[in-house]
């Protein structure tokens, strides 16, 4: 079992320096240092330092940054070797607005009290390893790629740090379909160097105020709690290889949204990440009836909207219309009902539209739409909707009848011209008068 941890351990280190270049491409990162409370009540104190962060051993002597900032009055030189903490999501390019986060305070390491991390510190011995400084690390990559929790050993006094534990997560926010497998990001590195051996992993599922267990691995007597979560699992053999503690959901449902934490324990060490997981599935939707019959103006018709099978709740409904133009017109959300829920948790909900020629302005008809906007993405339904004898004419119709009232005009105008003759209607008068 130790042999098997200091060969991935090992490798994870090799892998880190051929594959990111070792301390070149680490970053010096500004961080808050937070004073916890001094006891008798005066409020904690933040304080700005610099972790000059490298993997080599000889980092330390070689680089020395001046602060950037006078009110920098501490800079840490860090040794990681695994390189967690120069991943470029922790080194923006400079100038960048965007800053990683970072939060340092100290750390106290204590037995851990969990049944599955027990026998991490079942000798009784405290080791003269843990007489020495020890600060915890939080930190958040920009653009939210990453997120870090690790544990810093210095020797009482110095401004050395090693990094001895850390536990990285690449899927800080996860948006995921219902029904797919979801893969939720864990991985950590513990310092083969420690005279302590053997880890423990636990993941822990929150949502509004309630925490539970979700499933728990002794690491040192390799014994898998009962899992908590139906389709929940670890892949153990991953675990020991490389470290990597991913928790796996088989198949998402509505119900696995919401927090997670991946703890992993190490003799008297403890470290955390958390991340979120939304279940966002779109609403399917159908449109009663299929089938629009031929509408007269002044005729009215009610169109149904179904949406169904969603989650979360939010859902945006509302109603459209495609003129034969190509120009859309909103209609507005028509009437629409509660939501129900179903057996899955996902949610429906129903809009009815009354499509009256005689108060919408409806024109000739066109392309009647349902439109469901929803975190999952936005789905839509038509039906076509064809009037005749409309109350507005169109341009075209217009032209239609001023050209069909010019051609009766001139009609009548030639009817007139030719069958009665003008001036000889008077002339026949005068002539009776004259006679
Ligand atoms: C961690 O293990 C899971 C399950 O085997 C795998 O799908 C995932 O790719 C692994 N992650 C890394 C970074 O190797």
């Amino acid at each position: 079992m130790t042999n098997l941890w200091s060969i991935w351990s090992l490798s994870l280190v090799t892998f880190a320096c051929f594959g990111r270049g070792c301390s070149s491409h680490c970053p010096v990162l500004e961080c808050w240092f937070l004073q916890e409370k001094k006891q008798g009540g005066a409020s904690g104190s933040q304080e700005k330092i610099l972790l000059d962060v490298g993997t080599e051993g000889h980092h330390r002597a070689a680089s020395r940054h001046a602060a950037p900032d006078s009110s920098i009055r501490t800079i840490y030189s860090v040794e990681d070797p695994a390189a967690t903490l120069c991943h470029r999501s922790l080194r923006p390019p400079s100038g960048s607005t965007n800053k990683p986060l970072c939060e340092i305070s100290s750390f106290l390491p204590q037995p851990s009290s969990v049944k599955w991390a027990a026998s991490l510190t079942e000798s009784a011995l405290s080791p003269i390893h843990l007489q020495a400084d020890w600060l915890a690390g939080t930190l958040q990559g920009v653009g939210g790629e990453l997120s870090v929790s690790s544990v810093l050993r210095a020797a009482t006094g110095t401004s050395e740090l090693d990094v001895v534990l850390s536990v990285t997560t690449t899927t800080v926010a996860v948006k995921a379909r219902l029904s797919e497998p979801v893969l939720l990001d864990c991985q950590f590195w513990a310092d083969p160097a420690s005279p302590q051996s053997g880890f423990a992993v636990e993941w822990r599922y929150q949502y509004r105020g309630s925490g539970q267990l979700i499933l728990a691995y002794d690491g040192k007597a390799d014994r898998l709690s009962d899992t908590l979560e139906e389709g929940a699992m670890m892949d153990i053999a991953e675990l020991h290889r490389n470290g990597n503690a991913s928790l796996i959901l088989q198949k998402a449902k509505v119900s696995h949204s919401g927090t997670y934490i991946c703890m992993v324990y190490r003799p008297h060490l403890l470290a955390q990440v958390t991340m979120e997981l939304e279940i966002a599935e779109p609403p399917s939707l159908s449109i009663y009836p299929t089938s629009l019959p031929l509408t007269v103006a002044g005729q009215s018709l009610t169109v149904h909207c179904e949406a169904s099978g969603f989650a979360p709740y939010a859902l945006e409904l509302s109603w459209e219309l495609k003129n034969p133009d190509g120009t859309t017109r909103p209609l507005g959300p028509g009437r629409l009902t509660g939501h129900r829920q179903a057996w899955d948790g996902t949610y429906s909900q129903d809009t009815r539209l009354e499509l009256d020629t005689s108060t919408l302005d409806l024109g000739r008809g066109g392309e009647v739409t349902c439109v469901g906007q929803h975190s999952g993405g936005t789905r839509r339904a038509s039906v076509t909707l064809r009037i005749i004898g409309f109350s507005t004419p169109s341009i075209e119709d217009s032209m239609a009848m001023v050209g069909v009232a010019l051609v009766l005009y001139g009609l009548i105008k030639f009817v007139s011209w030719t069958f009665i003759p003008s001036g000889s209607s008077e002339a026949a008068e005068s002539n009776k008068k004259e006679k």
